[in-house]
C-alpha cells in the first residue's frame, strides 16, 4: 500500500476490554510512521453500509482505559455472503483504504481470510475475544480481565458458598473453549471445573462429588464452561439435585458482565503491543496473517492456523486443580 491511502480499522465480534486500547495503538502507530487512518463502525456491518470515519491522534485520546469499543462492534451475517464482501469491498474502494486491521475472534479472522483472498487487499488481525480461543497465540486481547473479572465474582461467592454450606455451579463464558473455566477455577481456589477440552468417557460430575468433595469441606464451587450442547451450569445443578439430594445447590450464570469493565494492565499493555505490530507488519510487506504473542515475542499467524478449532489447554492444568482442591 501506499502512504496516500488510508489504514483502516474495525472491531468485530463480542467486544472484549483492551479493544479500546488496541485501536488507538494502531491509529496512533500508523500516524507515527506517515499514514492516515480510517476507523470502521460496527465491524463488517459498518463496511458493508459505508460508515467510515477518519481517525486522529485526538480521536483516540483517553480510551486506553475503557472497556468495549468505540468503534461499535457487531456479527454480520451479510458479511458471510459474496454480495456483503462485494459491497464491502466498495466501500473499502470509495474510501481509499489500502490496509485493514480487524480486531476480533475466531469468526471474524475466518472473514478476514475470505475476504483477502477474494480482493486484493493486505489483512492484519489482532486477536481480539475473552474465549482466549485463537491458536498460535498464548493469549488474545480481553481474556486476562475476563479471567479477573470472573475470580473477583467466584470470590464473592465462596464467602455466601461457605456461610450456607452449599455447592455452587458458576457458569462462564468460552464458547467451546475452557480457558476461562479452567484458569478461573485455579485462581480461585474452586473445587473442579468442568470444561469441554476434559469430556472423556469419565463423567465429569460423577468425578467431582466421587472424590469426597464434601468429606472434607462443607461448600464447594464449580466453574462450568459454557456448552449449549451439556446444557452449562444448569445441567449439572439439576442433575445433583436428582442423584444427589442430600446436597444443596445453586447456580449462578455470570453472563456478559464478564466482557466489560476496565481493561487490565495486562491487556492494555498486550493491546498496545499488538497494534504497533500490525502496522509494523503492513510496513514489513506482510499480509492476511493474525498477530500473536508467543512465549513473549510477537508472531505472525496465518489466518487459516489462527481459526483452527483445537488451541490446546494444557492438561497439566487438570491435574493441578485435582491435586489443589483436596
Ligand atoms: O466470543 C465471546 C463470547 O462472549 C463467548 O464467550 C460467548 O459464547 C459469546 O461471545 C456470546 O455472544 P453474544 O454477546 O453475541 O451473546
Amino acid at each position: 500500500m501506499n502512504k496516500e491511502q488510508f489504514i483502516g480499522v474495525l472491531t468485530s465480534g463480542g467486544d472484549a476490554s483492551g479493544m479500546n486500547a488496541a485501536i488507538r495503538a494502531v491509529t496512533r502507530s500508523a500516524i507515527f510512521n506517515g499514514f492516515r487512518v480510517k476507523g470502521i463502525y460496527r465491524g463488517y456491518e459498518g463496511l458493508i453500509n459505508g460508515e467510515v470515519r477518519e481517525l486522529t491522534t485526538e480521536d483516540v485520546s483517553s480510551i486506553i482505559q475503557r472497556g468495549g469499543t468505540i468503534l461499535k462492534t457487531a456479527r454480520s451475517p451479510r458479511f458471510t455472503t459474496p454480495e456483503g464482501r462485494r459491497q464491502a469491498w466498495e466501500t473499502i474502494r470509495q474510501e481509499e483504504i489500502g490496509a485493514l486491521v480487524i480486531i476480533g475472534g475466531d469468526g471474524s479472522l475466518r472473514g478476514a481470510r475470505i475476504f483477502a483472498e477474494e480482493y486484493d487487499l493486505p489483512c492484519i488481525g489482532l486477536p481480539g475475544t475473552i474465549d482466549n480461543d485463537l491458536c498460535g497465540t498464548d493469549v488474545t486481547i480481553g481474556y486476562d480481565t475476563a479471567l479477573n473479572t470472573i475470580v473477583e465474582c467466584v470470590d464473592k461467592i465462596r464467602d455466601t458458598a461457605t456461610s450456607h454450606d452449599r455447592i455452587f455451579f458458576v457458569e462462564v463464558m468460552g464458547r467451546d473453549a475452557g480457558f476461562l473455566a479452567q484458569y478461573s477455577a485455579i485462581a480461585s481456589g474452586a473445587e473442579a471445573a468442568i470444561i469441554p477440552e476434559d469430556r472423556t468417557d469419565v463423567d465429569q460430575l460423577e468425578h467431582f462429588i466421587g472424590r469426597g468433595i464434601r468429606k472434607t469441606k462443607n461448600s464447594s464451587i464449580v466453574i462450568v464452561s459454557e456448552s449449549p450442547k451439556d446444557g452449562g451450569a444448569m445441567h449439572y445443578a439439576e442433575r445433583v439435585c436428582k442423584e444427589y439430594p442430600e446436597y444443596e445447590v445453586r447456580v449462578t450464570i455470570l453472563g456478559h458482565l464478564q466482557r466489560g469493565g476496565a481493561p487490565s494492565a495486562s491487556d492494555r499493555i498486550l493491546s498496545s503491543r499488538l497494534g504497533v505490530a500490525s502496522v509494523t507488519a503492513l510496513l514489513e510487506g506482510q499480509r492476511n496473517v493474525m498477530i500473536g504473542i508467543r512465549n513473549g515475542e510477537t508472531v505472525y499467524v496465518p489466518f487459516i492456523e489462527a481459526i483452527r478449532r483445537d488451541k490446546p489447554l494444557d492438561k497439566r492444568l487438570v491435574e493441578i486443580l485435582d491435586e489443589l482442591s483436596i
